[in-house]
């Protein structure tokens, strides 16, 4: 509730004038007292007044004037001031909190649209609507479009708030997906849709998050104890969900754009295998090594992208090279083993061409550079390699001796493995090779499948 001093209005400059001024017009003696009775303008001992007139804010007294009839104009010019005083306090603090509700939501948008991950973005949204609005629990739900079903992708609360929470299309959720309109239930225990869940709310607000018609989804938020959600409230909420729909909208087409491009790469990689059945499955080792490398030196989120498709692509030049040579069971002489280092040459060329794969060609060019120089294409040194060329010569290695080759059986995994430590820092780099034996203690290294070939390649 704003509070108006009446102490304070008559000390303004402004109003102090006008009363001095008017006090003096009525030529008889007159004071003002405040409600408690404390005098604040004026003289109490000049006289004793048989009038005493109220200052009124609406009907609350909050003062008094002492003097003649006359002295009922002061009264009322200080009623007047104080209620145009109470007026523009109220609208001043009006202004700050729709200041405060805008900048919150500016700043929201701005995180939002940052994110490209749909489960990033509805995290935010529970992080932002606690910011907004009071409420003990607070989910943000998407409807499968696979299933129909709502799913809980990001959740606030204590107690009974889950994610991966799925529900069908009913209650109250259902009808605000259905109708596409955002409902108040400030009494939901009264509410005849209402299915009583371990969340245990006893006010709810449901708005839905949209896509032109489209409803995606739901934000939902409770509070324990009753309260009064107001319209206001709820325009908030739906300023929210109107930003986050569209943010969780693009990111989700971000998502599924990605897993095609990935796919694309994935079916690309396999063509080249296909002509080489010696070497099945040799792609998705080296990814899985490569990633399980990465991971152990600590290769940030966008490097470990690099480095996947770097991996799946590393050989990706070998379509230019002829099946004579490429599938020969025999040693291969010097000359065409000068025609099968060309596959380096051969990938840049090809990735030139993609946009978004040129970051990945030193990945996949010098992944036969020696980390003592001595490799091809390039002669490259040490730090000179790309680090994502150096892991993928490691992983290209082990699965290359692990694996039965045309000319030759598996080494098996303990001669591989002594192969690694062998040439650490002559052919590979020796923190790549302990970050590989470090991977693959810790059993992080092996996926399911590679263990498998490998145990395979063992016994056989
Ligand atoms: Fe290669």
């Amino acid at each position: 509730m704003i509070h108006i001093s009446l102490k304070r209005l008559l000390l303004k400059k402004e109003v102090s004038f006008i009363v001095r001024e008017i006090m003096a017009l009525l030529g008889t003696p007159v004071f003002v007292q405040d409600s408690e009775g404390r005098v604040l303008l004026g003289n109490a001992g000049e006289g004793c007044f048989k009038n005493r007139h109220p200052i009124k804010l609406g009907e609350r007294v909050i003062g008094w004037v002492n003097g003649g009839e006359r002295a009922l104009v002061l009264a009322s010019l200080l009623s007047y001031l104080a209620t145009v005083e109470l007026e523009k306090k109220a609208i001043g603090r009006e202004a700050l909190e729709k200041y405060k509700e805008i900048t919150l939501l500016y700043d929201i948008t701005e995180k939002l649209t940052a994110s490209l991950n749909p489960k990033d973005v509805a995290q935010l949204v529970v992080d932002q609507a606690k910011r907004l609005i009071r409420a003990d629990y607070i989910s943000v739900m998407l409807i499968n479009e696979d299933t129909g079903m709502l799913e809980v992708v990001a959740v606030s609360g204590e107690g009974g708030c889950y994610t991966d929470v799925i529900e069908a299309l009913t209650g109250i959720k259902g009808n605000v997906v259905h109708t596409g309109k955002p409902e108040i239930i400030n009494d939901i225990l009264s509410d005849s849709r209402y299915v009583r869940k371990a969340i245990g709310v006893s006010s709810l607000m449901c708005v839905p998050l949209k896509v032109k018609d489209r409803v995606i989804g739901l934000i939902i938020i409770g509070s324990r104890e009753r309260i009064n959600y107001t319209a206001e409230d709820m325009k908030l909420l739906s300023a929210l969900a109107f930003q986050a729909a569209a943010d969780i909208e693009n990111a989700r087409l971000y998502d599924s754009l990605k897993e095609t491009f990935l796919t694309t790469i994935h079916t690309l990689a396999e063509t080249i295998e296909k002509r080489d059945p010696y070497t099945g499955g040799h792609t998705k080792r080296v990814m899985n090594y490569s990633l399980a490398i990465g991971s152990e030196l600590g290769l940030s989120e966008a490097e470990l992208e690099r480095l996947q498709l770097a991996a799946v692509l590393h050989d990706i030049g070998k379509i230019g090279i002829r099946d004579g040579i490429l599938l020969k069971k025999r040693k291969l002489s010097f000359k065409e083993f000068e025609e099968i280092k060309m596959h380096t040459i051969y990938a840049e060329q090809i990735l030139n061409h993609i946009k978004n794969l040129k970051k990945i060609i030193p990945g996949v060019k010098h992944h036969h550079e020696r980390f003592d120089g001595k490799g091809y294409p390039e002669g490259l040194q040490g730090d000179g390699i790309d680090v994502i060329a150096r892991i993928i010569a490691v992983a290209d290695a082990f699965d290359a001796m692990t694996t039965d080759r045309p000319y030759r059986k598996s080494l098996g995994l303990a001669v591989a493995l002594e192969e690694l430590r062998k040439n650490a820092g002559t052919q590979f780099d020796p923190d790549v090779v302990k970050a590989f034996m470090k991977a693959y203690e810790s059993e992080k290294l092996l996926s399911k499948e590679a263990d498998t070939d490998a145990k395979h390649i063992n016994s056989g």
